[in-house]
């Protein structure tokens, strides 16, 4: 479609390691920024798909402390589950680091340092909540008290999560630490903020004027709430014990705050990789022909958007990313997905029941991605695209012209004479598809691309039922022939198209169909895409049907949890 830019630095929010990742991660970020990356690399673009763990943040601190373990075990232990799930499902990073390794470490800290060089941070001295017995300040998680909004006794010094009010800890009607139990006093301490009022002219002028129109409308309407508001100062340093230390003078007993050093992780990931394949990191951070994207959910699109390029902008001469295409949350069967109650379908669960079903998940999510508003999965969903669509359609068609160009020909590529009327309408409604997908997937469209691309087995399949070769085998061969080919031009088309989506599938495709063809190959389609008399090999089924106790099981397993 258009002219791709030469190189794409792609990264996907990295997950926090404090429990295993869901299907909502798998919809909001990871399968759409795989399909993407998997587009860029079919279409021979330079990519670099970046992720890691990210690993401090007081949410990890609570954890380990909760289970009398050290922050590095509950790291570790969640780090190798996360990396396994995105292996399985084939989401295909060219890096995955860990931002408690010492590349990042360093990346970070000279980053705050240049800043703090520079004088872009406010230095202040504010009073926050301290814990007399632990001797120890407290961040907002580590203080519960009552809601003085909703009386709940149990909120937190962040927010209430019983009426979702937004909180200060020091709002809390007699908080209390969660370390000792003993009452938090007010106690000065020094921080370094970032000023982002300061940056409200950057914002407005480079997101607000100039992605008008190719923001997705959820991201840019967030993004000009937030300026609207006003930016206020946020403070880039917190008393914890786990995280990078402050590098500067007076940052003792401090850590960066995790919001500042892990987007910082997606440059440390790609310093890694780089180093490994012996090139430069650079080009992919700081060349002018380097596509930036972001893949996140909505909740952080603040630090995406504003506090990170912000952070960018003065640490010197870094790209600005040229979409964040941010989706809404994904929720499960009609209620929130929630790791605290265990509501949620955890992907290492997912593959123990369905072992092979991997791109059925990819198709399912992809098919009713919450892309412009919050959406719901559902077990009998999942079923339902299996059963009609994969199976039913996709399956069916790649299998019935497998089966009868052996049934016929010993698995050779029949020879095709004139095509008829229809034939012709058929292989020029095929050559519209390349197109239209592309356009989808660089648009970040990608429920219609996936059902753009269940239209083209669609048309191959009715195509395929109207012409029933089967019926004409004896009468009129040199026909049947015909079919077989043009059935089987789009069938190749259907596998290198669908291979963003489906890369398992498209495995097994491309090696019954025994071809190997990059996206513009099948996008212009000068010769045909597989050639007459070539071999193909024994067709294998691609799909199997799910039957309704598979289903009463998983519905069975969410409601034994809550
Ligand atoms: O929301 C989250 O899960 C964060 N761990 C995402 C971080 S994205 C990036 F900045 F590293
Ligand atoms: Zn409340």
């Amino acid at each position: 479609m258009s002219k791709l830019p030469k190189r794409y630095t792609i990264t996907a929010a990295l997950p926090y390691t404090n429990g295993p990742i869901h299907i909502g991660h798998l919809a909001g970020v990871y399968v759409p920024a795989d399909i993407y990356v998997r587009y860029l690399r079919l279409k021979n673009r330079d990519v670099a798909f970046i992720c890691g763990s990210d690993e401090h943040g007081v949410a990890i601190d609570i954890k380990a402390k909760k289970e009398k373990k050290t922050p590095k075990q509950i790291i570790d232990h969640y780090d190798q589950i996360i990396r396994k799930s995105f292996d399985d499902f084939g989401i295909s990073f060219d890096n995955y680091s860990r931002t408690s390794r010492k590349v990042h470490h360093k990346t970070a800290s000279d980053i705050f340092t240049k800043l703090h060089e520079k004088s872009k941070f406010t230095i202040k001295e504010t009073k926050q909540l301290y814990d007399p017995e632990a001797r120890a300040f407290l961040a907002d998680r580590f203080v519960v008290g009552k809601c003085p909004i909703c009386q709940n006794e149990e909120a937190y010094g962040d927010q209430c999560e019983s009426c979702g009010s937004s909180l200060n800890a020091t709002d809390l009607i007699s908080p209390k630490s969660k370390l000792s139990g003993s009452k938090p006093i007010l106690k000065k301490t020094k921080h370094w903020f970032l000023p982002l009022d300061q940056y409200e002219d950057f914002i407005k002028d480079w997101i607000l004027k100039q992605h008008k129109k190719d923001w997705k409308s959820n991201v840019y309407g967030q993004v000009k709430s937030w300026v609207d508001n006003g930016l206020q100062s946020r403070a880039v340093t917190r008393d914890l014990d786990w995280g990078i230390p402050v590098p500067v003078e007076g940052g003792e007993g401090k850590v960066l705050y995790v919001w500042f050093d892990a987007p910082i992780g997606y440059i440390s990931s790609t310093k890694e990789w780089a180093k490994k394949k012996n090139i430069d990191w650079k080009p992919y951070w700081k060349s002018q022909d380097t596509k930036l994207v972001h893949f996140i959910g909505k909740d952080n699109i603040v630090f995406h958007c504003i506090i990170f390029p912000i952070i960018l902008k003065n640490a010197g001469s870094y790209i600005l990313p040229e979409n964040v295409p941010a989706n809404e949350f994904l929720n499960l069967e009609g209620n929130k997905i929630s790791t605290s109650n265990n509501w949620a379908v955890w992907l290492h669960e997912f593959l123990e029941e369905f072992t092979d079903k991997q791109d059925v998940l990819r198709y399912t999510l992809t098919a009713n991605a919450p892309e412009t508003k919050d959406n719901d999965f559902t077990w009998k969903e999942f079923q339902t695209r299996n059963n009609s669509e994969l199976v039913a359609i996709f399956g069916n068609f790649i299998n019935r012209v497998m089966v009868l160009t052996h049934k016929y020909y010993e698995g050779k590529v029949p020879k095709a004479g004139s095509l008829n009327k229809i034939d012709q309408e058929v292989v020029t409604s095929l050559k519209t598809f390349p197109l239209k997908l592309e356009k989808e997937i660089e648009e970040f469209h990608f429920r219609a691309y996936s059902q753009e691309l269940m239209n083209l087995a669609r048309l191959g399949n009715k195509y395929l039922a109207d012409q029933e070769p089967w019926k004409l085998i004896n009468e009129d061969p040199e026909r049947v022939k015909t079919i077989i080919n043009t059935a089987l031009q789009i069938a190749v088309s259907l596998t290198v198209l669908s291979e963003p989506l489906l890369p398992f599938t498209a495995i097994k495709m491309k090696s019954m169909l025994n071809i190997d063809l990059s996206w513009d190959e099948v996008s212009t389609f000068k010769n045909p895409l597989i050639i007459e008399g070539k071999l193909l090999r024994k067709p294998e089924l691609l799909f199997t049907k799910i039957d309704d106790d598979m289903i009463k099981i998983q519905l069975e397993k969410l409601k034994f949890y809550t």
